[in-house]
């Protein structure tokens, strides 16, 4: 029997066959998702000045999905060939949305709001998956202060003039302030809860905090389901209003 050197191509292993078949199936199903969560929005948001939808992406707690559906909501809108999409990096106290899609976080958010570049330097163009992206910026002693002003409001005015949908990506409401200070200066909230982590006394706070903003709730994605179990769902919970 002639010997495998480790260059013959073996037979390959039914158990990773099946984790193979099941994480592109994954793949599918979370588009999917997400797809249906983008139409959800999208007709959440009534505008009559034709003006572009501006929504924040948040959730109440550290690590629960917000950066990972921001980008996955961005690709689904960005999946619309005629559709203008750009995706925010506001979470400035613990950036990450640069990590996700590989690029250098500066210059951004904070280099444009300064004044030290341009639009264009401050962003790049995601060509394959249509949608542009501003990462946070060079680091600032303030963040709250930064986002919290007249100068962010005008900038995302301007910034619906020129795009049909901008998603902000957030740090978490129960322990920074930002996206509950901006909101009402967007056309609405979608909230992240973990399946696997998020408690629902964690939940029903940062819904109570938001509403306090008096933010407009768009929806709760719930997040990282786990498929193998089929007693779950994933999904969005439409036009989601708490006591409801
Ligand atoms: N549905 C998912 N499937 C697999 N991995 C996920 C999923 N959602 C999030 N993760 C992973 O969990 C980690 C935390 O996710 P993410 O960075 O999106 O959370 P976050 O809410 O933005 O956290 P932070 O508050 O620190 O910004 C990341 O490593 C991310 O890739
Ligand atoms: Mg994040």
């Amino acid at each position: 029997m002639a010997k495998n050197n480790g260059l013959q191509p073996r037979e390959r292993d039914p158990a990773s066959r099946q984790k193979i078949e099941l994480a592109n199936r994954n793949i599918e199903q979370v588009r999917e998702y997400f797809n249906s969560a983008r139409i959800n929005i999208d007709y959440s948001i009534i505008k009559y000045d034709g003006t572009g939808k501006t929504f924040i992406v948040t959730s109440g707690l550290q690590g629960e999905g917000k950066t990972f559906c921001s980008v996955n909501l961005a690709r689904s809108f960005g999946s619309i060939h005629e559709n203008k999409v750009i995706i925010l990096g506001c979470d400035l106290h613990a950036p990450k949305l640069h990590r996700y899609l590989n690029i250098p976080n500066k210059p951004g958010l904070t280099d444009i709001l300064s004044n030290k570049n341009t639009f264009s330097e401050s962003c790049i163009y995601n060509q394959k998956e249509n949608f542009y992206v501003m990462p946070s910026g060079t680091r600032v002693p303030n963040p709250s202060v930064f986002l919290s002003g007249k100068l962010f409001q005008s900038f995302l005015k301007k910034l619906g003039e020129q795009f049909d949908y901008i998603i902000i990506d957030t740090p978490p409401v129960l322990q920074i302030t930002d996206a509950s200070s901006f909101a009402t200066h967007t056309d609405g909230v979608v909230i992240v809860a973990r399946a696997s982590q998020s408690t629902k006394p964690a939940l029903k706070l940062t819904i109570e905090t938001l509403e306090k903003a008096q933010a407009t709730i768009l929806g709760v994605i719930l997040n990282d389901v786990d498929f193998t179990k089929q007693d779950y769902g994933y999904g969005y919970a439409y036009n989601y209003r708490y006591g409801e």
